[in-house]
C-alpha cells in the first residue's frame, strides 16, 4: 500500500465514510488529515462544470467551455493524433476550471444503432474504439487531469439501463466489449474508469469480481481508481470487495455505515476496506499536486475553437459523390446556392443528456455561408424539426431550389433521436424532412444531402441526393468544417465508425436488442456490425471504415514479415488529400467459428497529389488472437490467415497469406451444436445454440409477479397498487408530451428507467434503501407496511446520518 501512514491515521469511520461522495461532483474531504475532495465532471466532447447546484443530468446550465465535436464524429477521423490532440484540450479547460476527473471517454461497443447514447461512443468496432480512447485518455491525463472513460461494461442500451441484465458469453465479452477498455488501460494509461448500471451476467458491474478484479486490476494491471456511474451502486460493501473504490454521486451516509456493519461482522475484510481507502488517497493526493503545479485558470477558447474545426473537418465522410454528368461536390465558385432545413440555421451538433456542453461560440450554416466563394441566394429552413407539418415553410424552400445550381439541403435526426435515457425506436430520419427531400429534388434535381446524425440511419432516400456528405454532430465549430469540405477547401477524408445497413431488420441484434424485460441476451456474440455483414456476405449501404475523397489512390507491394505489413499507397487524383489504410485479418475458420475479418490496424496518411508513400501497419498481440473458452486464455488458432489491406470493410485492395502456428489444441466448441455461430447466421440463434455459446442454461428475465427494489420505476405498469400505476400513467404522460415538443425531458427519462434502488442512491441521503423497499411495498400493494418504512426509516436515517456526520466532522 501506498499511504500506510494516512491509513492508520484514519478512524474506521472516516475511511468508510471517504468511498463515497459528498456533493453530486466531489468525493469526501477528510479535513482532519488534509485530505481534499476531487471535482468530476462530463465529458465527455467538452467540460460541463455546473455552477451553484450541481445536478448530473444538466438541467441547470454550465460554464461555457469548448464543444468539440462527440466520440462518434471525431472517430470517423481515424486519426489517433488528433483524439489525442482533442483530449488535451480538454484536459486543459478541466484544469482550468478546476475539475480534477473527466468523466469521459466513452467507449461502449454501438451493438444496435438505435442504442440512444451512439453518438457519445466510438465504434462498432473495438479495436478502433480503444486506439481513439486511448488517444483521447493520453491527452487528457498529459495536463494532471484523470480521464474516466466509461461506461465498464456491456453496456449497449438506454432502456432500462440501470436495471438490466447483460447476458453475454465470456468470448463475446473480450473479444468485443472489453477489448476497447483494454487497449484504454494498457495504452491509454487510464488512471480512473466508470462502471455501468447494469448487471453482467447477473452480477452488477460494480460488483463484479470477474470484470473488476481478475480482468481489471490482475490481467490488466489497472491501478487507477474505480467509480460507479452516478447512482450505479448497488451493494457498496460487495462493490469495495471487488475494489470499486468510490461511490457516486452523493448517496448519503448509509453506505458508509453498511461498511462498518460489514466490517465488524465479517462480510468485509479491514485489508478490502483498506485497499480501496489507498486507492482513492493516491489519486487525491496525486490529483491535489497536479492541482498545484497547474497554474492557469484560462485557456485559449479561439485556438480551441479552431481545434474543435479541424476535427469536425477530419470527420466528415463523403458518402456519395454522383460524377454523371459532373459531380455537384466541390461546389463550383459563385455557383448559385439555396441553403435548405432547419438545421442549417440551428445546428445538432451535440446530443442530449450528461455530455451536454455550453459552448463557447457557436457556428451555423446560414451564418457561415457568406464567408464562401458561392453565391448563396438564401436560406429556408423547409422542415419544422419536430414533426409537425407546414405547408407555408416547405412551398418557401420549393420555391428557393429553383432558382438555384445546387441545393445543399441540411437535414438529419432530431434532438429526441439522439439522448441519454432513451433508445430510438427505428432508424428512420423524420417523415417529414424525407417529404421535403421530395419535393425538393422535383424541383431541383442537383441536390446535396447534408447530414447531421450521430448514428446510423437508414437512407431510402439516398436516390434523391446526387451528393451525400455526413457530418455526424459537428461540435461548435461543425458549420464552418462542413463549408470548408463543400467549397473544396479541404478534401474530405472522415470514414464512417459504423455500417450503415440498408434497413433496421438487417442489422444482428434487431431481435435481442433492446432487451425488453430484465434480461438483454448477446445471442448474436461477436457479430457485432460488419463482423456479420461481411461474414454473411450481406448487402449494406455504406459499409464500415467507407469514405470517398476529392482526389483517388491506388495500393501496391504488398510485403508481409513475421511482424507486420508494408506496403505502397499514391494519391493518383488532382488534389491533396488524406487517406485511411486499414488493416483487416480473415482467420482460418476452421475449428473457431469467426467474422469474415476484423479489423486490426489502421493509418492516416495525408499525401500531396502524385505523391506516394511506404506505409507500415505492424502486428500486436491481438492480431491472430481468439479467446479460447476451454483454457480461459488468448489463444492462436493454427492454419493460414489472409491479411487483407484496404480501403473500407468490404473494399480490399490487397491481400496476402500469411501462417500462424497454433498455441493450443484444445478446441472450446461442440462445432456441430453450434452451426448458427459457424455460418455466421445469428440473427435467430435458438435456444439450444445459445446456451452452448454461453456453457450453461438461459436465465429466466421474464417478469417474476412481484416489483423489486431493483425494478425500474417505468415497470410499475405491473404493479398491484392503483395509486402506483397512476403514479406510471402520470409519469408516461409528462414523457410523452416532452416527446411532442421534440425536447427529451432529461429528468423523466432519467425517473422512468430508475430502479427503487436508485432512490435512495441519488437522493444526496435524504431516502434509504429501507425506504426504498418501503415504496417498492407499497407499489406492491401493501400500502399501509410501505407507508409505515417510509416514515420510519426516515427520522431513523436522519438520526443516523447526523450522528455519523458528527463522528467524522472533527
Ligand atoms: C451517465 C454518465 C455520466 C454521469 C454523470 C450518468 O447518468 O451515464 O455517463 O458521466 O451520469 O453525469
Amino acid at each position: 500500500m501506498r499511504h500506510t501512514d494516512i491509513i492508520n491515521k484514519m478512524t474506521i469511520e472516516e475511511k468508510a465514510a471517504f468511498l463515497s461522495g459528498a456533493s453530486e461532483w466531489e468525493s469526501r474531504e477528510i479535513s482532519r488529515l488534509n485530505i481534499p475532495a476531487v471535482f468530476f465532471s462530463d465529458g465527455p466532447h467538452g467540460i460541463r462544470k455546473q455552477e451553484g447546484a450541481g445536478d448530473h443530468l444538466g438541467l441547470n446550465a454550465s460554464v461555457p467551455a469548448t464543444c468539440f465535436p462527440p466520440a462518434a464524429t471525431v472517430c470517423n477521423s481515424w486519426n489517433e493524433k488528433l483524439g489525442e490532440e482533442v483530449g488535451e484540450a480538454l484536459g486543459e479547460e478541466a484544469a482550468a476550471l478546476g475539475v480534477d476527473v473527466l468523466l469521459g471517454p466513452g467507449l461502449n461497443i454501438k451493438r444496435s444503432p438505435l442504442c440512444g447514447r451512439n453518438f457519445e461512443y466510438f465504434s462498432e468496432d473495438p479495436y478502433l474504439a480503444g486506439k481513439m480512447a486511448a488517444a483521447y485518455i493520453r491527452g487528457i491525463q498529459s495536463k494532471g487531469v484523470y480521464a474516466c472513460p466509461k461506461h465498464f461494461a456491456v453496456n449497449s442500451q438506454e432502456l432500462r439501463r440501470m436495471a438490466m441484465n447483460s447476458v453475454i458469453d465470456e468470448r463475446t465479452l473480450r473479444e468485443i466489449y472489453l477489448e476497447g477498455f483494454e487497449i484504454a488501460v494498457k495504452e491509454g494509461g487510464a488512471k480512473a474508469i466508470m462502471t455501468s448500471y447494469n448487471e453482467i451476467n447477473g452480477v452488477y458491474a460494480n460488483e463484479n469480481g470477474h470484470l473488476l478484479k481478475e480482468i481489471l486490476r490482475e490481467e490488466w494491471e489497472f491501478d487507477g481508481i474505480v467509480v460507479t456511474d452516478w447512482g450505479a451502486s448497488n451493494d457498496h460493501v460487495k462493490g469495495v470487495a471487488c475494489r470499486s473504490n468510490l461511490e457516486m454521486p452523493d448517496p448519503g451516509l448509509e453506505p458508509a455505515r453498511e461498511l462498518l456493519e460489514a466490517v465488524e461482522n465479517g462480510g468485509l475484510t479491514t485489508e478490502e476496506l483498506d485497499a480501496c481507502v489507498d486507492d482513492l488517497l493516491e489519486a487525491v493526493l496525486t490529483l491535489e499536486e497536479n492541482r498545484k503545479a497547474h497554474c492557469s485558470n484560462d485557456f485559449d477558447a479561439e485556438a480551441h475553437h479552431a481545434l474543435a474545426k479541424k476535427a469536425a473537418l477530419e470527420s466528415i465522410v463523403l458518402l456519395k459523390n454522383e460524377n454523371k454528368p459532373l459531380p455537384l461536390l466541390p461546389l463550383k465558385e459563385n455557383c448559385r446556392v439555396a441553403l435548405i432545413g432547419d438545421f442549417a440555421l440551428v445546428p445538432r451538433y451535440q446530443g442530449a443528456g450528461s455530455s451536454m456542453v455550453n459552448p463557447t461560440q457557436l457556428e451555423t450554416m446560414e451564418n457561415m455561408i457568406g464567408k464562401y466563394p458561392v453565391n448563396c441566394l438564401g436560406c429556408e429552413p423547409g422542415y419544422r424539426r419536430n414533426g409537425e407539418p407546414d405547408e407555408a415553410l416547405k412551398n418557401a424552400a420549393v420555391r428557393l431550389a429553383q432558382t438555384a445550381d445546387v441545393v445543399l439541403y441540411c437535414f438529419g435526426l432530431d434532438e429526441l433521436s439522439e439522448s441519454e435515457g432513451m433508445d430510438r425506436e427505428h432508424m428512420r430520419i423524420p417523415k417529414k424532412q424525407i417529404e421535403l427531400l421530395e419535393a425538393l429534388a422535383e424541383a431541383n434535381p442537383n441536390i446535396v444531402g447534408v447530414l447531421s446524425a450521430g448514428s446510423a440511419v437508414e437512407m431510402p432516400w439516398h436516390n434523391y441526393c446526387r451528393s451525400i456528405v455526413h457530418g455526424y454532430l459537428g461540435g461548435q465549430a461543425g458549420a464552418g468544417a462542413m463549408l470548408d469540405v463543400l467549397t473544396g477547401k479541404v478534401n474530405p477524408s472522415g470514414r464512417l465508425n459504423e455500417t450503415y445497413p440498408l434497413k433496421y431488420e438487417d442489422t444482428p441484434a434487431f431481435r435481442y436488442c433492446p432487451g425488453r424485460e430484465r434480461n438483454s441476451e448477446y445471442r448474436e456474440s461477436i457479430f457485432v456490425g460488419y463482423r456479420y455483414y461481411d461474414t454473411k456476405g450481406a448487402e449494406v449501404q455504406y459499409p464500415f471504415g467507407y469514405g470517398l475523397s476529392y482526389t483517388e489512390f491506388s495500393y501496391s507491394d504488398l510485403k508481409l514479415s513475421s511482424t507486420g505489413t508494408e506496403f505502397t499507397v499514391s494519391n493518383i487524383g488532382d488534389r491533396d488529400g488524406a487517406e485511411v489504410v486499414q488493416m483487416y485479418i480473415s482467420g482460418p475458420k476452421k475449428d473457431i467459428f469467426r467474422p469474415e475479418k476484423e479489423l486490426k490496424g489502421f493509418r492516416k496518411i495525408f499525401l500531396k497529389k502524385g505523391e506516394s508513400m511506404q506505409v507500415r501497419i505492424p502486428f500486436d498481440e491481438r492480431t491472430f488472437r481468439y479467446w479460447n473458452v476451454k483454457t480461459e486464455a488468448w489463444e492462436k488458432e493454427g492454419g493460414d490467415y489472409v491479411v487483407c489491406i484496404g480501403a473500407n470493410a468490404m473494399d480490399i485492395l490487397l491481400s496476402e497469406n500469411i501462417r500462424i502456428e497454433g498455441s493450443t489444441q484444445e478446441n472450446p466448441y461442440d462445432t456441430g451444436k453450434m452451426k448458427s455461430y459457424y455460418k455466421g447466421e445469428i440473427q435467430d440463434v435458438p435456444d439450444s445454440e445459445f446456451e452452448e455459446l454461453l456453457g450453461h442454461g438461459i436465465p429466466d428475465g421474464s417478469w417474476s409477479g412481484e416489483l423489486g427494489r431493483n425494478d425500474a420505476i417505468c415497470q410499475l405498469y405491473y404493479s398491484k397498487s392503483v395509486l402506483a400505476r397512476l403514479i406510471y400513467r402520470i409519469l408516461t404522460s409528462i414523457k410523452k408530451k416532452s416527446e411532442a415538443k421534440g425536447k427529451p425531458d432529461l429528468n423523466i427519462l432519467f425517473i422512468y428507467n430508475m430502479p427503487f434502488r436508485g432512490i435512495a442512491k441519488m437522493t444526496h441521503g435524504a431516502v434509504n434503501m429501507y425506504m426504498a423497499d418501503g415504496m417498492v411495498e407499497a407499489a406492491n400493494g401493501h400500502l399501509f407496511r410501505g407507508l409505515r418504512m417510509i416514515i420510519g426509516g426516515f427520522f431513523r436515517n436522519k438520526r443516523q446520518n447526523r450522528e455519523y456526520e458528527k463522528e467524522i466532522s472533527g
